[in-house]
């Protein structure tokens, strides 16, 4: 089976099984500023399994455009991927472990049609606070899987979440084909990474919240939340031992192949750079191609764009790939998926102006790095080491983006060797300060507290105000709240004048101090847009949205919060008005 069709078989299923279809969310989670890239399917629907009511219901169905980046390093092996597609359905406090391991049997058995006889499943085998799970256990014997396929296992096998810090959680019951393969050793079992067992869906039991305290407690609900990897799973449904095996890659490998006269299988070398290669452009024109796509920068989801093309043209040259090459993979990749995801489309000749762009950047910064390396050179030779020490290998490799490969080929042509070790320590010393930087990113999900959420309504004010004094020209690029501020980025083609900056602001204050009551309604993306309300994602057909509006002044689709009323927000000030790209100017601004 196909990646297209598995997409759309699962869809069908969960839709037949009562879910609603609904719309993956972008990969750059919105108004969240702890994590980078929407990592899961139930990322978007976070405030849903907390308690909030969705406009679809209490069943829902999609599938979620995701990023992974926790290791971008380890990809170039068969299996890692940074993007990926997750098959997802959700029981928002309707069923619960029954119904959703009994429909996630039906569909791998009669609709994927995998033989019960290769399936394993693991249960959570229980610790201090929370209970073995016999229940999922039950349920997995009723329908037919014998005991010994049936693992209990501890926390770090079988609980899921929180996707940050903080959020709901619970015990899971994972899925594993057993590929046929001899067990590595006797203690194999399903989550050894020998290859054997492959895990393709995750039933996750949400009945519990982790809070900043690090205790948990019971949600008032209890939901359900899944997720089935397509690229695995597909690669499974194959008889591929690699997801580079199936259709997704077999295209991109091919054309690397072709630009590097190499093959794909040949050498594995040649396969890891080919891996890295395809993984990164694809990455990147997912990116690129977000409804809310950024460009590549040194800061946030553009620092690992950028990390992700350099990393790609790095390994190009490797390959001795000459010139640009970078857009015509992305053309395949949109190509691909552009039925799937039409932002891609609509955004191709950005997306490949960019990638071309930051290779020709990366490019002057390569030569950059050998002109650093001819200088460095002249003084070593006064000296009497023949050795490149660890932290100037480092420097090239860091400030140059300098591949450490060049720098010991360049090295052994004037008798230099490379001190390997020490470029390595000096490496993971700096993993070391990078993870800790990291470490915000993976804080808890999007903070909701009152103040984020007064921002986040001020952003609606604001982004009315403007339309007000600017013009219907205006429209929202990017959105980003952090418990100090709001920035908005909007569609407007010159700095704003001082005065047209202090009219906004006094239309928004305007607004707090009438105290307008906020409220919501639910309907089709049709009508909402019929009632005027401003929306910026593409919805499906049909797909049941929510307006908000703030009195008689503003309304937007949107997923909330917002505050109850104006009046509660404080007092609003735009603190700088700048150019973000062309075209594009972006507002910070502050409630106090
Ligand atoms: N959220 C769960 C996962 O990502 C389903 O595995």
């Amino acid at each position: 089976m196909k990646a297209d069709e598995l997409r759309k078989k699962y869809i069908e299923f969960f839709v037949s099984k009562n879910h609603a279809q609904i719309s993956g969310a972008s990969l750059i989670p919105e108004n969240d500023p702890t994590v980078l890239f929407t990592t899961a399917g139930m990322h978007p629907l976070v405030p849903y399994l907390l308690g909030q009511e969705h406009p679809s219901g209490k069943r829902l169905v999609d599938y979620q455009k995701c990023i992974r980046t926790g290791d971008i390093d380890a990809v170039g092996d068969p299996h890692h991927l940074t993007f990926f597609e997750m098959l997802g359905n959700w029981s928002l406090g309707d069923y619960f472990k029954k119904e959703a391991i009994e429909y996630s049997y039906e569909f791998l058995t009669t609709v994927l049609n995998i033989d019960p006889k290769k399936l394993s499943v693991t249960v959570f085998m229980g610790d201090d606070e929370v209970p073995r799970d016999e229940t999922s256990a039950s349920v997995w014997k009723s329908l037919g899987i014998p005991e010994e396929r049936i693992y209990y296992l501890p926390r770090e096998d079988n609980w899921w979440g929180p996707a940050g810090e903080t959020g709901p959680c619970g015990p899971d019951s994972e899925m594993f084909i057993d590929t046929g393969r001899p067990s590595c050793s006797a203690e194999c079992r399903p989550g050894c990474s020998c290859g054997k067992y492959f895990e393709i869906w995750n039933d996750v039991f949400m009945g519990y919240t982790k809070h900043s305290d690090g205790t948990y407690s019971q949600m008032e609900r209890q939901c359900v939340d899944t997720g089935m990897g397509i690229e695995r799973t597909i690669a499974v449904l194959q008889g591929k031992d690699s997801v580079y095996q199936t259709e997704i890659f077999t295209p991109l490998l091919a054309l690397i192949g072709k630009l590097s006269n190499k093959t794909y299988g040949d050498d594995e070398d040649v396969d890891k750079s080919m891996r890295i290669i395809a993984d990164h452009a694809r990455t990147s024109v997912f990116i690129l191609g977000d409804q809310r796509g950024v460009s590549p920068s040194n800061v946030g989801q553009g620092y690992i764009l950028r990390r992700l093309i350099r990393r790609a043209v790095r390994h190009a040259k490797k390959l001795n790939i000459e010139g640009k090459f970078l857009s015509s993979l992305a053309l395949l990749v949109i190509d691909m998926y552009k039925d799937t995801y039409n932002e891609l489309e609509q955004k191709r000749d950005f997306i490949c102006e960019e990638l071309e762009q930051e290779e020709e950047k990366f490019s002057t910064t390569l030569q950059k790095g050998e002109h650093e390396f001819d200088k460095l050179l002249v003084n070593l030779l006064k000296g009497n080491s023949r050795v490149l020490s660890g932290r100037i290998v480092f420097k090239l490799y860091d400030t140059f983006g300098f591949p450490i490969e060049l720098t010991q080929e360049l090295a052994k042509e004037h008798g230099f060797s490379v001190d390997l070790k020490g470029f390595e320590e000096a490496f993971i010393k700096h993993q070391e300060l990078s993870r800790s930087t990291a470490g915000q990113f993976k804080g808890g999900l999007a903070d909701h507290s009152d103040l984020t959420t007064a921002l986040h309504t001020a952003t609606h004010l604001l982004h009315q105000a403007l339309r007000t004094v600017l013009g219907d020209h205006v429209g929202q690029k990017g959105s980003n709240i952090t418990p100090e501020r709001l920035r908005f980025d909007f569609t407007h083609h010159q700095p704003m004048s001082e005065e047209e900056i202090r009219k906004v602001e006094g239309i928004v204050n305007d607004v707090i101090e009438r105290d307008l009551p906020v409220s919501f309604k639910t309907m089709s993306i049709e009508e909402a847009k019929e009632e005027g309300a401003i929306a910026f994602f593409e919805s499906k057909y049909g797909e049941l949205v929510k307006v908000y509006s703030v009195g008689d002044f503003s309304k937007e689709v949107c997923g909330g919060p917002h505050v109850e009323h104006t009046g509660s927000m404080g007092k609003f000030t735009i603190v700088k008005e700048q150019s973000s790209s062309a075209g594009v100017r972006r507002i910070k601004a502050t409630l106090s």
